[in-house]
């Protein structure tokens, strides 16, 4: 991914955030997924009165991509007002490497960035071939 494309990705995820639905715990994330085509899809935590009922950002942007009938992922952006860039949680890496398991990562604060890969955040992944 060029500079400039992961720019965009954050714009995109940045504004997601802005949409995010957090009364309970009051952290809003924000998160964009570029597909091979080259669209951007976007998404937010959405809270529930039921906390396990919780959706975060990055599933939500995985699952309008997945609608949109997009499923090549390429590179996803996390936006978030955390002190430090926040990881993708173990339930999204999980829901994640179902399509990209080496998925190119990047988590952004306001002032500050980190760069993942997936295969190194869920190493020995429960995937379909287990199911054989
Ligand atoms: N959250 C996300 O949306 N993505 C993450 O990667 C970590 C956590 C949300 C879930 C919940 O709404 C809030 O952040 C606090 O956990």
């Amino acid at each position: 991914m060029e500079e400039g494309a992961w720019d965009g990705l954050k714009q995109a995820a940045m504004g997601a955030r802005a949409n995010a639905y957090a009364p309970y715990s009051g952290f809003t994330v924000g998160a964009a997924v570029q597909t091979r085509s080259g669209a951007v899809f976007t998404g937010c935590n959405v809270e529930n009165a039921s906390y396990g009922a919780t959706i975060c950002a990055e599933r939500a942007a995985l699952a309008a991509a997945v609608a949109a009938g997009e499923r090549e992922l390429m590179a996803l952006v996390i936006a978030s007002g955390a002190t430090s860039p926040t990881p993708p949680c173990g339930i999204c890496r999980q829901c994640l490497a179902e399509l990209a398991p080496s998925l190119p990562i990047r988590s952004y604060t306001d002032n500050a960035h980190v760069e993942y890969e997936l295969s190194s955040l869920l190493p020995n992944a429960f995937g379909r071939d287990q199911l054989d």
